[in-house]
């Protein structure tokens, strides 16, 4: 078999590229569905394999920044849209993909990659680990009382699509600089993505509502929600979804859930996406009943290691040094110092022996190095290592990114 991987040239090669991950999701795409993702992604950013003149196979990268710990960023490919038709599965053809996406962002200057996998078996092997986790949860109606009672003072108001897109981008921002894992979203994404009401992602819901809270007459915190109702016996059985919630201080987080948790007219409420450290679990009076279920969350691939570990914050003086393989791209294996510093190659001694996936496993500080030892992922070089390089990449936050791209 001969296949051949490029970048798409032009729309209806994006269209057609498109269409392999979405045989997947048993839909077809046409011109007009390629224009709306041509709005995201640059079309050159979309590789496309190809068996002959058809398209078999696809993978493509946003241009993102993601935060990262210490209220910085860093440039990412926000890998989506990865498919092989069945026609062409286990040959390869993926595997080529990833070669030809992984150079692309590198030669970008992205310092990593990351992505939402279908299936973890995937993408370790093309260096990403999994570094972040996220809940979802379903609370009933009657136990969303919060231990300690307070009296809202902020108001709420629900926004059209143009005022959102105006008032709810700062809101992010500021959290985007508290929270590792959160990818930048430009004035095409909240307009005709994040924010827009496509009539075929309310699935059997309402539309999207976006609600703003205000505090002293200020924006403080959003919250994206959709209400499906139903009745039983004479009462509400319906649900709330709770799509998004961004709040940059706890008081917003406090006056907006409680604002959200006292809807009327339903039974339960559904969110996904949280953060494991999530402040209900300390608000509510039963955290249980949140019934708070963790998976897996976000996978980062380092590119560029100098620039991806310069980018993030460090505790103190000391640094550790690292031994690193990297199978799928050689060119980052070795021993590599890192502290506040600097990040440089270096000749000394090793503290800790890793893989490049360990490395994008505690990249945001969702897994420590003490993870990774307990979880055969690292080994220990000199006693106590795991212990000094934890304490030095500390975050005291968990990652978060609050939307699957
Ligand atoms: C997942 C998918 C892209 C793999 O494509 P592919 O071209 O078959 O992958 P490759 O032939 O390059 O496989 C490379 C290796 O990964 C393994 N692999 C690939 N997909 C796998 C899966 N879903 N589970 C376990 N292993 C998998 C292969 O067995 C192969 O292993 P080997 O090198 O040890 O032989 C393809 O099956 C697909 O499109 N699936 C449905 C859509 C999907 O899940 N997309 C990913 C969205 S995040």
């Amino acid at each position: 078999m001969d296949i051949a991987v490029r970048p798409c040239a032009s729309p209806e090669e994006l269209r057609d590229a498109l269409n392999v991950i979405s045989h997947y999701f048993g839909h077809e795409n046409n011109d007009e569905d390629a224009e709306r993702f041509a709005k995201w992604i640059e079309v050159d950013r979309v590789h496309a394999a190809r068996d002959g003149d058809a398209i078999v196979g696809c993978a493509g990268a946003y241009t993102y920044r993601m935060a990262v710990p210490g209220g910085g960023s860093v440039p990412a490919g926000g890998v989506t849209i990865v498919g092989v038709l069945p026609t062409h599965r286990r040959r390869g053809v993926l595997t080529a993909m990833m070669r030809a996406q992984l150079a692309d962002c590198r030669a970008r200057g992205d310092a990593v990659a990351y992505l939402w996998a279908s299936e973890a078996t995937i993408y370790g092997r093309f260096g990403y680990g999994l570094a972040s986790r996220q809940g979802s949860v379903e609370l009933v109606k009657d136990r969303t009382r919060f231990v300690a009672p307070f009296e809202p003072r902020g108001s709420m108001r629900l926004l059209d699509l143009d005022e959102a897109v105006q008032l709810f981008p700062p809101l992010y921002e500021q959290v985007f600089a508290q929270r590792p894992g959160m990818f930048s979203r430009d004035a095409a994404w909240w307009e005709t993505r994040r924010l827009n009401d496509d009539p075929s992602r309310r699935r059997g819901a309402g539309p999207l509502n976006r609600a703003l809270l205000e505090l002293d007459g200020k924006p403080a915190g959003y919250a994206l929600y959709r209400v499906a109702q139903e009745w039983a016996f004479g009462s509400s059985s319906g649900k709330v979804t709770i799509q998004e919630v961004v709040t940059p201080t706890p008081e917003a987080t406090r006056e907006l859930w409680r604002w959200l948790l006292d809807f009327d007219w339903t039974s339960k409420f559904d969110a996904d996406l949280l953060p494991l450290d999530h402040p209900l679990f300390l608000l509510l009076a039963e955290p249980r009943r949140m019934q708070f279920r963790v998976d897996d969350g976000v996978w980062v691939r380092i590119l560029d290691i100098e620039a991806a570990l310069t980018a993030r914050s460090y505790n103190g003086d000391e640094s550790t040094v690292l031994e690193l393989a990297d199978a799928f791209m050689p060119e980052n294996a070795g021993r590599w110092r890192v502290g506040s510093a600097g990040v440089s190659r270096t000749e000394d001694a090793a503290d800790l022996r890793l893989d490049i996936t360990g490395l994008g496993t505690v990249y945001l500080g969702g897994f420590g190095f003490g993870d990774l030892v307990r979880g055969f992922r690292a080994e220990e070089l000199k006693e106590g290592a795991a212990e000094r390089a934890d304490a030095l990449f500390a975050t005291g936050v968990e990652p978060w990114c609050a939307e699957i791209f």
